[in-house]
C-alpha cells in the first residue's frame, strides 16, 4: 500500500475543519436564512444521477468533465456537476401541477473533473435557488435582488452582478447564418474569453470578413447601460433585439429597487451551459478569478423532463465566496488602497509600454534605472501600480487577478492559454512565429514523416503540426537559444519567434513556414474588467488614441 496516499487527499479535494469550517457553516446559515425569509422551500436531490440528466442535449457540463461510473445494470451514473438539471427533474415530477410560481432552494457539493487544476477545486459546496413557473421580468429582478442580498448578508461589500442574455449571441449567429456546430464552438471559446481561439476558428470558416467581425463584436459590449444601445445598433435578428430590450426592462426594475450600483452588462458573457435561454448573470468580486454566483433563465430545460415551464435560478459557490470574504477582510485590515495594477513582460515590451504611459503624463523615473532590482512601482497620484514579470508569468498574474492588466506578446498569450480578455493589439513588438530549419530538410515538412521539433512554445508547435498540418511530430521543449536544436542534431526543426531574422542567418537556418504574426497585446482579468470597467475603458481609449496618432 502506498502510505503517502493515506496522508493527503487527491488533488482538487480537501479537508475543512476548525475555524475555517465554523466560518463556512456561519455563512451557509446566513444565506439559508435569506432564502427562507423569501419563502424558498428546501429541497435535496441525490449526489449522483443518471448520465442523461446531465447529457450534452441538456447542455450542461461537457462529458469529459463529469465523474462517471456504472451501476450493476450497466447504466452510466454521474456525480452531479451542478444542481439545476436535478432540481428541474425533481420539480417536473412533484411541484408543477398548477401555474403558481414555485420557489426552491438547495445546498450540497458538486463535482467537476477539471483537467488542469490551476488552484481550482474539483469538489465545491454550492447553495442556490430556482424560481419556476414564472417567466416575467419581475422574476428576473427578484433573482438579481436576491443575489445582491445574499452577498451583502454574507459580509461581502464590493461586488458587481454582471448581466447578459443568452439569446443575444444566438440571434447574432442567426443573423450571420452560421451552423449550429460553429455556434457551439464559438460559444465555448467566447465563454472563456478565448478571443484568439475564436479568431483562429473563424479564420478557417467560409464567412465574409464583415460577418466574422460581427460575431466577434459581442466581446466588446461590456460596461454600463450604454452598451445596450451599442449592442442594439448592430442587431437585426428579432431574438437579439428582444434580448437587449429585456435587459433594458430589467435594468429599469433594478434601478427602481435601488440596485444600480451593483449591476453592469456584458453581452459577450456566454455560459457553457447550453440550457440557458434568456437573462444570464454572474457575480464578480476582487481577488477571485471565477464568478462567485452564476445564474440565468432556462425556459426549456423543464420540457426535457416532461413539463413546459419557464424558470430562472442561480448558484453560489460557497468556497469561492469564503475566499472573497477573507481577501476583503485582509485588505481592510491592511488598509490597502486598490491600485489598478499592471504586469509588464520584462524588457522591451515593458519599456515600450512605459513610453506610452509617459505620453499620457504618467512617468515612473525609478523604472528607467536599468541597475535597479526593484520589481513593483507605484504611482500614488494616478492610483496605478506596475510590476515587471517574466513574459510567460504575465498571463498567470492576470488570470488570478494579482494584476488587473498585462502587457505581453501574443505568442505567450497563446502558449499559456489562460482565461484572460485580450483587449488590444498594441502594435509594437512585431515579429512572426515560424517553423525554421536547414533549407535542405524542407522536404520533410511536406512528407508528413515523423520529425522532431524543438521549441519554447510546445503548445503552439503541437497545435500547428497536429491540428493544422495533421502531421504527427515529436515535440521537444527547450527554454531558450532554440536555434541550437537543428545545429547540434537534437531536432530537425524549430518553432520559434523570428524578428529581424539575424539569429537564423548567423546560424545557417531559414524560415520554412509561417505560423502566425505576433505583436504585444493588452490583456485584462475578466473580473477587473467588470469591477473597474470605467477606469480600464478610459485607459484603453487613451492608448488607442495615442496609437492612432503614432500611425498618422
Ligand atoms: C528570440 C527568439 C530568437 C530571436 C529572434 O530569442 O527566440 O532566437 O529572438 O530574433 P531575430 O529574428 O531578430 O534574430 P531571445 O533573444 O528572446 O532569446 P532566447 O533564444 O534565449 O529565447
Amino acid at each position: 500500500m502506498n502510505t503517502a496516499n493515506l496522508l493527503h487527499t487527491p488533488e482538487g479535494v480537501r479537508d475543512i475543519y476548525g475555524n475555517e469550517y465554523n466560518k463556512k457553516i456561519a455563512v451557509e446559515e446566513k444565506i439559508h436564512r435569506v432564502f427562507s425569509n423569501r419563502l424558498y422551500r428546501d429541497i435535496q436531490t441525490p449526489t449522483f444521477e443518471y448520465f442523461d440528466v446531465f447529457s450534452s442535449e441538456i447542455g450542461t457540463t461537457s462529458s469529459k468533465e463529469l465523474y462517471k461510473f456504472y451501476d450493476d445494470e450497466g447504466n452510466t451514473l454521474v456525480l452531479r456537476p451542478d444542481f439545476t438539471p436535478s432540481v428541474a427533474r425533481c420539480a417536473a415530477n412533484y411541484f408543477l401541477e398548477g401555474d403558481r410560481p414555485v420557489r426552491l432552494t438547495y445546498q450540497g457539493n458538486t463535482f467537476t473533473h477539471i483537467s488542469s487544476l490551476q488552484g481550482k477545486l474539483r469538489e465545491v459546496t454550492e447553495m442556490g435557488v430556482e424560481l419556476l413557473n414564472d417567466g416575467s421580468v419581475a422574476a428576473d429582478a427578484e433573482m438579481i435582488s436576491l443575489a445582491v442580498e445574499v452577498l451583502k448578508e454574507s459580509g461581502l461589500n464590493d461586488f458587481k452582478i454582471c448581466l447578459g442574455n443568452a439569446e443575444y449571441f444566438r440571434g447574432i449567429c442567426r443573423q450571420v447564418g452560421v451552423s449550429e456546430a460553429t455556434e457551439l464552438m464559438l460559444r465555448d471559446l467566447i465563454s472563456v474569453k478565448n478571443i484568439y481561439g475564436a479568431e483562429t476558428y473563424l479564420a478557417e470558416q467560409k464567412l465574409s470578413a464583415e460577418d466574422k467581425k460581427l460575431l466577434l463584436s459581442v466581446t466588446d459590449f461590456f460596461g454600463g447601460k450604454e452598451v445596450l444601445d451599442e449592442a442594439l445598433g448592430i442587431a437585426k435578428d428579432r431574438g437579439s433585439i428582444m434580448a437587449v430590450e429585456r435587459l433594458k426592462e430589467l435594468s429599469e426594475e433594478l434601478i427602481a429597487k435601488d440596485l444600480k450600483q451593483y449591476i453592469s452588462f456584458d453581452l459577450g458573457m456566454l455560459s457553457k451551459y447550453n440550457y440557458y435561454t434568456g437573462v444570464i448573470f454572474k457575480a464578480y468580486t476582487f481577488g477571485i478569478g471565477n464568478p462567485i454566483i452564476k445564474g440565468g433563465r432556462y425556459d426549456h430545460l423543464l420540457s426535457y423532463f416532461g413539463k413546459d415551464a419557464p424558470a430562472i435560478g442561480f448558484a453560489i459557490v460557497i468556497d469561492d465566496l469564503l475566499d472573497a470574504i477573507k481577501g476583503q477582510d485582509q485588505a481592510y485590515a491592511k488598509n490597502d488602497k486598490k491600485y489598478l495594477t499592471f504586469a509588464l513582460a520584462k524588457g522591451r515590451l515593458a519599456s515600450k509600454t512605459m513610453e506610452l504611459f509617459e505620453k499620457m503624463g504618467i512617468t515612473l523615473e525609478e523604472m528607467k534605472d536599468k541597475d535597479s532590482r526593484k520589481l513593483v512601482f507605484t504611482d500614488k497620484e494616478h492610483g496605478l501600480q506596475f510590476f515587471l514579470a517574466k513574459g510567460p508569468d504575465v498571463p498567470t498574474y492576470v488570470e488570478y487577478g494579482a494584476a488587473d492588466i498585462g502587457v505581453v506578446g501574443k505568442d505567450t498569450i497563446v502558449e499559456e492559454d489562460r482565461e484572460v480578455f485580450e483587449v488590444m493589439d498594441l502594435g509594437f513588438g512585431k515579429c512572426r512565429m515560424c517553423v525554421c530549419g536547414p533549407k535542405e530538410k524542407e522536404d520533410l515538412l511536406a512528407h508528413r514523416e515523423q520529425i522532431r521539433v524543438a521549441s519554447k512554445y510546445p503548445r503552439i508547435a503541437k497545435d500547428y503540426f497536429f491540428n493544422k498540418k495533421r502531421q504527427t511530430v515529436d515535440i521537444i521543449k527547450l527554454n531558450g537559444s532554440v536555434e541550437l536544436g537543428p545545429i547540434v542534431g537534437l531536432s530537425d526543426f524549430i518553432v520559434d519567434i523570428v524578428e529581424t531574422g539575424s539569429t537564423l542567418r548567423e546560424n545557417g537556418l531559414d524560415v520554412l513556414e509561417e505560423i502566425m504574426p505576433l505583436s504585444a497585446r493588452m490583456i485584462v482579468n475578466p473580473v477587473s474588467m467588470q469591477m473597474e470597467s470605467e477606469k480600464i475603458k478610459d485607459i484603453i481609449g487613451k492608448i488607442k488614441e495615442l496609437l492612432k496618432e503614432d500611425k498618422e
